[in-house]
């Protein structure tokens, strides 16, 4: 996830693209850059770092244009750097991309086959060369574009500029967020609104498959394959700029919580070929001669992404039938562990920077293991020391408590879980095709399950006084029991307990009564019966049962005092949908009582001490 913006106009562009940057700096901080156009020259600046670090590489300097594109980049291919950084350019097109382009491989080698060189990692940089290819055929700048993008397979918002044809920019969005703003003789684009909300509050919001040339006289949009001119409506925004930024939600929690159907997406995008029924080990680093190897497989995290690692071993000894061992960081890294030769450690971390979980993977790659790390942080300590990375493409998480990113980290311990029991021939061709066409459909399902937010909003409202709270889960959902725990505790303060339903006899059960809430996590599984004996067993004892179900399971409803309902999934990935209502509990109980969501007392995004 980065952050574009575009001017044309009469103000000098260079002071609006900066202070435009800054506003979307939250969409991604590891580099950034412009590019601004005087006599028929486009000048590019870029640095690796934040926003203020290529301020200060262009102070003092007497910087004028009418017309310039910026860029703040959440690095998804090609590590943070100034050769990574965009805008990139080719011969005199030059542009900025928010998105993922999944055939850029593919287009790069046919590209440098014919004569073009490279001077970055970035899928992004391919577009340029496209576009300035068919350029040098005699295309116009709008032709060159639409006949690039016709060989573009991803999703991007792009904006791009041509020394030849000074007076326009060009903006095109296929599966990415862009944006349209409407100056008194002045125009905008963004990936977001706060990026021109100083200039204008009047927007048109473009569609899929839609190209808009900017000039300073205006805005026109049509079909990008069509050419049919698009008529569109102005809506005028109303939002604080601060409202903005988090895209009118009022916390960032709370919009990368409703992110996750894109941050899913924008995961799974390129990742597996659902006709060949093959994962896409390239995106792990991995090589199917080194997964058939594994004969054990360690999964070492902190806090939700332990939670995450916990779910991966159901999936990885369910799928692939190898034998996982589920730990701590701070407890791997001293318990001196036993790691049979031919083990994978694979440690997951949204940050990358967490001390323990990189203490613990230095510890296993001392103990000569190979280790593959699920990140989110292109770049990170963790990413660059792993032997193999898989980038969640969830990204910045600003909200300290994970949300977006663990989901992400699900879907990554999925496809790794197929690619091994493919690997070690533990599932058929069809069970696999099956694995993969439910992925396909998951972002679909978590928009639907986002709609549950006022059924869970209303049992806040009965609970949010609550001084402790018992989560009860069983089987792969055990460790989301955990997870809507801790995100209890971490924003609300309340004290909970995250529970394996089947423990209730040998203990917790003694601690049901009527102040004594219970959410049980009963979705339509083999241990479905189970739960609800279990519910029974808390009504019984005067407790009140919050049942979390899958849509239809009206057994669920008698034993509940309230009863949340989700859309139906395959059992691996039961834990992305059922954590959702709970991520949204943690959530409204904490605006109830009045605590900081976004950055709650005592905490940190990362824990980069021990
Ligand atoms: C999650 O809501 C917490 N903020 C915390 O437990 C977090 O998951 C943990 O600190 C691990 O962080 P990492 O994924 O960046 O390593």
């Amino acid at each position: 996830m980065c952050g574009i913006i575009g001017y044309v106009g009469k103000r000098n562009a260079i002071p609006v693209l900066i202070n435009g940057l800054k506003r979307l700096e939250y969409r991604g901080y590891d580099s950034a850059g412009i590019a601004f156009l005087n006599d028929n020259k486009i000048t590019v600046r870029r640095c690796a770092g934040k926003i203020r670090d290529l301020e200060n590489s262009i102070k003092g300097e007497r910087l004028r244009s009418f017309i310039g594109l910026g860029h703040t980049r959440w690095a998804t291919h090609g590590r943070p750097s100034e050769e990574n950084a965009h805008p990139h350019r080719a011969g005199g097109i030059v542009l900025v991309h928010n998105g993922i382009i999944e055939n850029y491989f593919e287009l790069k080698e046919d590209l440098k086959k014919k004569g073009h060189v490279f001077t970055s990692e970035t899928d992004t940089e391919v577009i340029c060369h496209l576009i300035y290819s068919f350029s040098q055929k005699g295309l116009s700048f709008e032709d060159a574009t639409r006949e690039a993008l016709k060989h573009v397979e991803g999703a991007y918002a792009i904006g791009v500029i041509n020394e030849r044809e000074p007076d326009r920019m060009l903006a095109v969005k296929k599966d990415s967020p862009l944006v349209l703003g409407l100056g008194e003789g002045e125009f905008f684009i963004a990936s977001d609104i706060p990026a021109f909300l100083k200039y204008t509050r009047d927007v048109i919001i473009p569609e899929n498959g839609e190209l808009a040339v900017i000039t300073d006289k205006g805005v026109s949009i049509s079909g990008l394959i069509s050419k049919k001119p698009v008529r569109k409506q102005t809506t005028r925004i109303t939002w604080s700029p601060a409202m903005a930024e988090k895209g009118g939600y009022r916390h960032f929690m709370l919009k990368e919580i409703y992110e996750q159907p894109r941050a899913i997406s924008d995961t799974i995008r390129g990742r597996f070929f659902p006709e060949k029924g093959v994962v896409n080990l390239e995106e792990f680093s991995l090589r199917a001669g080194d997964l058939k190897k594994v004969n054990k497989i360690f999964l070492v995290a902190c806090g939700t992404s332990w939670h995450a690692a916990l779910i991966g071993k159901y999936m990885i000894e369910d799928m692939a039938r190898v034998p996982c061992e589920v730990d701590i960081a701070s407890e791997f890294r001293y318990r001196r562990p036993i790691v049979p030769e031919d083990s994978l450690v694979i440690v997951i971390t949204q940050s990358g920077e967490t001390a323990d979980t990189i203490a613990a993977q230095r510890e296993a790659q001392k103990l000569g293991a190979r280790v593959l790390s699920i990140c989110n942080v292109v770049g990170s300590t963790s990413a660059r020391e792993a032997d193999s990375v898989f980038y969640t493409h969830s990204g910045p998480e600003i909200g300290v408590a994970s949300t977006k990113a663990f989901t992400t980290q699900l879907t990554g311990l999925y496809l790794f879980s197929i690619a091994l029991a493919k690997a070690k021939g533990a599932l058929k061709s069809g069970e696999i095709k099956e694995l993969f066409s439910e992925l396909l459909q998951l972002p679909e399902k978590v928009e639907k399950a986002l709609r549950i937010n006022n059924a869970v909003l209303k049992v806040a409202r009965k609970f949010y006084h609550a001084r402790d709270f018992l989560y009860l889960g069983r089987g792969i959902n055990y460790p989301i029991a955990l997870e809507g725990a801790l995100k209890l505790k971490e924003i609300s303060y309340i004290h909970a307990e995250g529970y394996p339903a089947g423990e209730m006899k040998h203990g917790p059960i003694a601690l049901i009564d009527n102040n004594m809430p219970v959410l049980a996590l009963a979705p339509d599984d083999k241990v479905f019966e189970k739960i609800l004996s279990n519910m029974e067993e808390v009504n019984s004892r005067g407790g009140k049962v919050i049942a979390v179900a899958t849509e239809g399971a009206a057994k669920a409803l008698v034993r509940a005092s309230h009863a949340l309902f989700l859309p139906k999934t395959n059992y691996y990935l039961t834990p992305v949908i059922f954590s959702i209502p709970l991520h949204l509990l943690a959530y409204h109980m904490a605006v109830l009582r009045k605590c900081n969501v976004d950055q709650p007392r005592n905490l940190a995004k990362s824990v980069t001490v021990e």
